[in-house]
């Protein structure tokens, strides 16, 4: 029986209710925080999975945690196209980072399923088990297993409470043996692309009074972990004149740090993540460790400021007499959006009158890691202030519906395309 399709309006509301819903997993009773291969993550893939199957997908979960659900196409050996993002937060995160694009893919292929209607192509809806990297410090642990790209050193990485990344997979129900083999899951042939939907994370929407932008290109980063190496001693004994104080040596470094990125347009730079030990009011610091965080559309700028920052945080050592260590953790390069996936999009966006839009991403997204695998394109969503990775990030329905419009004339498009090859 045809099941009357629902307007674009019932359908956003309910992606809206699912996202409220799914901000309930959580690790911590009073905020958002769902790290990979948490329980929360289990408990969100399994009520997503039920999602999936209602709307006719076949559903599995992969080696490490990510979800997969596929919604067939018209014909066997029809090419695939990827949807997806991210179900992993942020500490303190909002509803919609990741989240979003998950959702809005999976309302895409429930409209289809009430439609009766199969594409030229199957459609695979990828909802990734980590993109953010907060428990490893390794960011797109999903994505990058899917594109046979995840570097299998990772694995030894612990977390807060010294679990090793292998035993965390191994404790969900993955499997390390299979990451090793670094196979990537698709032939890039049998693909069409990898298509995200995100919210934009930043306030140029909102200021443009615009819903939506097609993403020119992704940011490249790179992530590094130091280490300063002073001499712990007793606060009330050893003079000013006679310390090594890895936590001065570390402050002077995040000043050098902004000052450094201030300079230089389009750079940013950033400490989030600091360790001090011992970490007594009357104990001199003695080890300090701290994230490192570097990006700019220019692979070439960013890495030079990295050069740069490590010759600044060797020379402040030397005066501060501390050693350093300097490990950089994971770089990802500047990922430029398909030009073909961007001229459908364009042409969705002139058929359902929307303005064209343009906005580089300064966020990281899983794209970064699919295009290892096959072109990528994205579209952002407004949201309100520009707020993302704080639990004060807001969309409104209205831009909902206009991206899942937009998606749904990007997909018959493609189908168009399609029966045409
Ligand atoms: C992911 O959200 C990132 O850009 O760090
Ligand atoms: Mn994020
Ligand atoms: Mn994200």
């Amino acid at each position: 029986m045809r099941v009357p399709l629902s307007t674009l309006e019932a359908t956003a509301s309910v992606l809206m209710e699912r996202c409220d819903m799914l901000a309930r997993y959580s690790e911590s009773p009073y905020q958002l925080t769902r790290r990979f291969a948490s329980t929360a993550m289990q408990q969100v893939n399994g009520i997503v999975a039920q999602w999936m199957r209602s709307a006719g997908m076949t559903v599995r979960t992969d080696a490490v945690g990510n979800l997969i659900g596929r919604y067939e196409g018209t014909h066997s050996g029809a090419r695939t196209l990827l949807l997806g993002s991210h179900l992993d937060t942020v500490i303190d995160a909002g509803k919609y980072d990741g989240i979003f694009g998950v959702l809005a893919a999976l309302a895409c292929v429930e409209r289809l399923q009430q439609e009766q209607r199969r594409l030229p192509f199957a459609i695979e809806i990828l909802a990734f088990a980590d993109e953010e990297g907060l428990r490893y410090n390794y960011a797109y642990i999903g994505s990058k297993a899917v594109a046979g790209t995840f570097d299998c050193r990772a694995l030894t990485l612990t977390d807060a409470n010294n679990l090793t990344m292998s035993e965390a997979i191994c404790a969900f129900g993955g499997d390390p043996a299979i990451l090793r083999q670094g196979r990537p899951y698709w032939s890039p042939a049998d693909l069409i692309g990898y298509y995200e939907l995100h919210i934009e994370q930043g306030p140029v929407l909102e200021v443009l009074d615009l819903p939506v932008a097609i993403v020119s290109a992704i940011s490249g980063q790179s992530r590094l972990r130091l280490e300063f190496l002073g001499q712990a001693g007793h606060a009330g004994t050893v003079p000013m004149s006679l310390r090594s104080d890895a936590l001065c040596a570390a402050a002077e470094f995040i000043l050098a740090v902004e000052a450094i990125a201030s300079a230089e347009s389009g750079l940013v730079a950033t400490v989030g993540k600091l360790t001090v030990q011992p970490g007594a009011p009357n104990v001199i610091p003695g080890q300090v460790t701290l994230s490192l965080d570097v990006r700019h559309q220019e692979d070439r700028i960013r890495e030079q400021a990295c050069r740069d920052l490590h010759i600044l945080a060797l020379e402040l050592a030397e005066q501060r007499n501390v050693s350093l260590v300097w490990e950089e953790i994971q770089a990802s390069r500047t990922v430029p959006c398909s030009p073909r996936l961007i001229d459908q999009l364009q042409k969705a966006l002139v058929n359902v009158n929307q303005t064209i839009q343009f906005l580089p991403s300064g966020a990281g997204h899983d794209a970064v890691a699919m295009s290892d695998l096959t072109e990528v394109a994205m579209l952002f969503l407004r949201c309100r202030g520009g707020i993302s990775h704080h639990p004060d990030e807001m969309i409104k329905q209205a831009d909902v519906e206009i991206a899942l419009e937009v998606t749904e004339q990007f997909l018959s498009l493609l189908a168009e395309q399609e029966e045409c090859r």
